[in-house]
């Protein structure tokens, strides 16, 4: 097996082998800029004889992390460690070009993934629990984007609530002031406009799904709770019937919210079991791989 970047003239193999596995993967839109974009990531494919078994991508986030994401294996090359190869060259390629930590998300019910994942030596660093609620017409503050100038008390304010890792749609970061800048430029971040910076979240809207999805729900109980019902309302407003919030396991918010009546999704563990659907958030410690 040869492990190479994807080249321009793979699309149409790409394409082909991630339709396979699902019709609406985001990596057909993402095929060029990757391919393109090799300052800021490194897009792998794992190849037999001209034959493509499976492609990865790595990101670079910061001068820090890097983000791993889009491993897909062709359905009938599984289980024969193209995965496990794919995972070791995104880690050998993070490594040499300097960041220190490898970080990935993977769904709570993704049981070959979650295997893969902590049998390469991953560690688990957050698992967020997802709860979703039916939006009523409430009474509420109205929600904004926060100033510039606001940004660094919200920073303050998430590490006074524990926080260390920011989550976009797509990536997550360290909590700082350059990963809040990027969902100000995504538009997603918002606070409550009679009260700029006693609460936030990151909002987005997924049209597949047609709900409102907030991560990164930060502030004291009165004030999550007003910007939870400030994203109920603007949701209702524009006709969008389902919010659901990401909300970290041992987050204190978690009474709160269902309180305000969201509830817990269920999903299959690979007993058969329910468990409460989420997302994982796995870490890998690449100053390993240079000793
Ligand atoms: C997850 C995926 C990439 C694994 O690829 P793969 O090439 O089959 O994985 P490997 O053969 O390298 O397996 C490595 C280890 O992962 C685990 N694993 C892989 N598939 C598994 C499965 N179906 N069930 C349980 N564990 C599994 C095992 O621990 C395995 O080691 P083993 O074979 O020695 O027991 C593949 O199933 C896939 O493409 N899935 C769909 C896309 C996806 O979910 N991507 C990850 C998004 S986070």
């Amino acid at each position: 097996m040869e492990i190479r970047r994807v080249q321009p003239a793979d699309k149409a193999a790409v394409l082909t082998l991630v339709n396979e596995i699902a019709a609406d993967d985001y990596i057909p839109y993402c095929f060029d800029d990757w391919v393109e974009d090799q300052e800021r990531c490194v897009f792998l494919a794992a190849c037999e004889r001209e034959k493509l078994l499976g492609v990865a991508n790595v990101q670079f986030l910061s001068e820090r992390v890097a983000w791993l994401q889009a491993l897909r294996v062709a359905p009938d090359q599984r289980r024969r460690g193209v995965g496990r190869a794919l995972s070791q060259a995104c880690l050998e390629q993070a490594a040499s070009a300097g960041r220190q930590v490898a970080r990935l998300l993977i769904d709570v019910d993704n049981h070959a993934s979650l295997s893969l994942t902590a049998g390469a030596g991953f560690r688990k660093t957050a698992h967020w629990l997802r709860l979703e609620k039916t939006t009523e017409s409430v009474t509420a503050p109205a929600l904004r984007s926060p100033q510039r100038d606001e940004l660094p008390h919200l920073v303050e304010l998430a590490q006074q609530h524990g926080l260390h890792l920011w989550h976009t749609d797509w990536n997550t970061y360290d909590l700082n002031l350059e990963a809040l800048q990027v969902s100000v430029d995504n538009d997603t971040l918002r606070v409550l406009a009679d009260q700029p910076t006693t609460a936030m979240l990151d909002v987005t809207f997924d049209e597949e799904d047609g709900e409102y999805r907030a991560f990164n729900l930060v502030g004291p109980e009165a004030a999550a709770k007003r910007i939870l019902l400030a994203m109920e309302k603007q949701a209702y407003e524009q006709g969008v019937r389902q919010v659901a919030v990401l909300l970290a396991a041992d987050s204190p918010h978690l009474p709160t919210l269902q309180k305000l009546g969201y509830s817990f999704t269920w999903v299959k563990d690979p007993q058969g079991c329910e468990i409460a659907d989420g997302l994982t958030i796995w870490e890998y410690d690449l100053t390993q791989l240079s000793k």
